[in-house]
């Protein structure tokens, strides 16, 4: 199968409305990564997703909607709350999980019984929702474990010839996947750290808590049970306070031949100077909007990938540091 990459014209998208009719996947577009959509409503459809990923079944998926698309067709309830975030945060990088009405297919949320909803900013996604006008499960457009595609590219290295069509929106300006916020309870609480933060979401909602599975139990949000997000290379990871450890970890792969290269903000970058870096940015958003592409290109290049953790640590930094923990494995 060929798989085409077009911008988002009248044809492209009719064509990708084609696609998706006939339980085709379709990757798009998004705000924050690209996604790999199928019709909600359809078992073979949404099958096809966790087979072509190689995701877990037990691993649900989030369904995107248009910012005009009726969610009470495919919820239980809302709670007030949440009604409030909606309106404040959407369209937008925030999803949102209700009690399910369990009317898309029950593949999409792989039994649990809430939906997940999103609705993408970005005009790629709109104009594709509207064109279909159905909700739309999309995963990131990655294989299962690998680095989150923020390009077309990206989308096709992992997926071409298994998929007929790629959405091109161009790179994506947020950089790291939505924020997964549980509001099926009295209070928000967030399954997956973001863009949008917990003191954005506080500031409308009155509270917003964190989720952390306890001992045994069976994560709320299945997705981040697992080792994600990953670069194809050896990895290794160090404190702010570390460096001296980190630039040995440097010399010893040079000794053996290897090509190591640092991953750490501008700051640090600067004070590496000899050494090969890949520089993440100064402020939090632009470590967001670099970290997937530098970890991709890091792949190509490192026989081994030094991460040096940024010093801040609040606000979309809890996104951007839980996705630096899972690439390299850091469990916390
Ligand atoms: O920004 C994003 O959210 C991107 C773009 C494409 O929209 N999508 C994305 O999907 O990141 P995915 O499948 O890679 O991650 C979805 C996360 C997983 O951690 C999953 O476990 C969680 O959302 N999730 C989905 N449905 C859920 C539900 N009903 N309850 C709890 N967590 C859910
Ligand atoms: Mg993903």
């Amino acid at each position: 199968m060929e798989t085409k990459i077009f911008g988002c014209r009248r044809e492209s998208l009719a064509l990708a409305r084609e696609y998706i009719l006939k339980d085709d996947v379709v990757a798009f577009h998004t705000e924050t990564v690209y996604g790999l959509g199928a019709n909600a409503f359809s078992d073979e459809a949404v099958r096809k997703v966790f087979a072509l990923k190689g995701r877990p079944a037990d691993n649900p998926l989030i369904a995107h909607v248009h910012r005009d698309y009726d969610i009470s067709r495919l919820i239980d309830r809302e709670p007030p709350y949440a009604a409030a975030l909606r309106r404040a945060f959407l369209p937008g990088p925030l999803t949102m999980v209700y009690p399910s009405a369990k009317r898309v297919s029950r593949y999409v949320s792989c039994g649990l019984d809430t939906l997940a909803i999103r609705v993408p900013s970005s005009p790629v996604a709109q104009a594709f929702l509207w064109e279909v006008d159905l909700p739309i499960a999309a995963p990131s457009a990655n294989l299962s474990k690998h680095v989150s595609p923020v390009t077309a590219q990206h989308v096709y290295d992992d997926f071409h010839g298994k998929i007929p069509l790629i959405l091109d929106g161009g790179p994506c300006a947020g950089g790291i996947e939505s924020t997964v916020l549980d509001c099926t309870g009295e209070v928000p609480q967030i399954l997956r750290a973001g863009l949008v933060t917990r003191e954005m979401i506080a500031e409308i909602a009155g509270d917003c808590g964190i989720y952390a599975a306890k001992a045994g139990e069976r994560p709320k949000s299945p997705g981040m049970a697992y080792k994600h997000y990953s670069p194809r290379c050896r990895t290794a990871y160090f404190q702010a306070e570390e460096r001296a450890a980190a630039i040995g970890c440097y010399q010893d792969e040079r000794a053996a031949g290897g090509e190591p290269i640092f991953l750490c903000e501008s700051e640090i970058c600067a004070a590496l100077a000899p050494y090969r870096v890949l520089d993440l940015g100064e402020t939090p958003e632009e470590m967001a909007r670099r970290l997937y592409a530098l970890l991709r290109n890091a792949e190509r290049q490192a026989t081994l990938l030094i991460a040096i953790e940024p010093k801040q640590k609040d606000g979309v930094m809890a996104g951007v540091l839980n996705r630096l923990h899972r690439a390299f494995g850091v469990i916390t």
